[in-house]
């Protein structure tokens, strides 16, 4: 259990922390006013906080559920913020144990938010402990083994649990059950990325124009985090070869060193796509397959490429595996064969 972090009132302490880490750290927004984007999520959280701030009683268990880096942890530390409290942040492959959970959730105070990502990767065991912890605030502890064992009851402080997972499909159903507020967060449109790095220029104080901004948001595949990692990179750039702005010209210069093209993708991406096509005639082809091919864990196309792949329309799923579609092979420069198109056929819709 190396993975905690306390924060409060948006002070981080951890000896693990980067210089890196710690300037990310610096461009999350604290309030849900600064939050930008995921509106729906907004709204409600904010009647919900409202409703719990007026009857005196902790926010109801929360889980945040969404393709990675769209901003789970950072909503986490908002739900903690605006409630006054603390927030413990740890992840479900960290809590290797029933003993690392009940140290855990004894050392929380009264309100305080414990905030496990990856929650879906809790063991058996551990999920056992938590279900009347989240019920009735208590742990149920065996002491000594045998005819002589015996169960005692621990209460614990009142506290919110805010779990998030890219695959909420993957949690046991007793666990999903147990919590009274189900968020989904969407990737974000290039107009409010576009804002988000806006903001992140002004707190890194660099000067990004409008249409620096948008060129950045329109290739970080819909995500925050990927927004703000371009913004630091092209930011060099815009340092080293121009006059320090980032402006249209400077972002796509920098885009175009880093080899992502002007949707986004990079080479992981195109070399999806093009392996669909040209080991597998388009697909369907199944993710394991795909992955040992291009010799990437499964997870990390499933998790990482194919959420911004498939709302481009570039990648659908079907029940026999995955499938580009003509859009991909105008993208890349490829004649598509004339075949029906399986984006049409399924009726999804592309962002653009
Ligand atoms: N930085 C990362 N995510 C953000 C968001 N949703 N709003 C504002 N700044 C952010």
């Amino acid at each position: 259990m190396d993975e905690q972090l306390y924060t409060n009132a948006g002070r981080l302490i951890s000896p693990d922390l980067t210089p890196g880490e710690s300037e990310e750290l610096s461009l999350r927004p604290r309030t849900l006013e600064d939050y930008i984007g995921q509106e729906k999520v907004k709204e409600n959280l904010r009647i919900y906080l409202t409703a719990a701030q007026r009857r005196g009683e902790p926010m109801d268990h929360i889980l945040l559920y969404g393709p990675p880096g769209l901003g789970k942890t950072t909503l986490a530390g908002i739900v903690a913020q605006e409630m006054g409290v603390q927030i413990r942040i740890t992840s479900g492959p960290a809590i290797e144990k029933p003993g690392d959970l009940a140290a855990l959730l004894t050392n929380l105070q009264e309100g305080d938010v414990l905030f496990i990502d990856e929650i879906h990767r809790l063991s058996r065991q551990v999920e056992e402990v938590l279900y009347p912890a989240l019920e009735d605030y208590a742990l149920d502890i065996m002491i000594g083994k045998g005819p002589s064992a015996q169960s005692i009851r621990i209460n614990l402080p009142r506290f919110t649990l805010i779990g998030a997972t890219t695959r909420a499909g993957q949690l046991t159903g007793p666990l999903r059950d147990r919590f009274g507020v189900l968020l989904k967060l969407e990737l974000y449109s290039p107009d409010e990325l576009a804002r988000i790095i806006r903001r992140s220029a002004g707190i890194l104080e660099q000067p990004c124009t409008e249409e620096g901004a948008l060129e950045l948001a329109r290739c970080s595949r819909g995500t925050p985090r990927v927004a703000n990692r371009l913004l630091k990179r092209v930011r060099d750039f815009a340092v080293v070869l121009g006059d320090g702005t980032i402006d249209g010209e400077t972002a796509r210069l920098a885009l175009g060193r880093m080899a992502i093209d002007k949707l986004g993708l990079d080479e992981l991406d195109r070399n999806l796509l093009r392996a669909v096509i040209e080991l597998y005639g388009g697909g369907p082809v199944g993710l394991d397959t795909l992955a040992a091919a291009l010799g990437e864990e499964a997870v990390t196309l499933e998790d990482v490429c194919e959420p911004y792949l498939m709302q481009m329309g570039f990648l659908t799923r079907t029940p026999r595996g995955r499938c580009v579609t003509r859009l991909a092979y105008e993208h890349l420069g490829l004649k598509a064969p004339e075949k029906p198109d399986p984006i049409r056929e399924s009726g999804q819709q592309s962002m653009y």
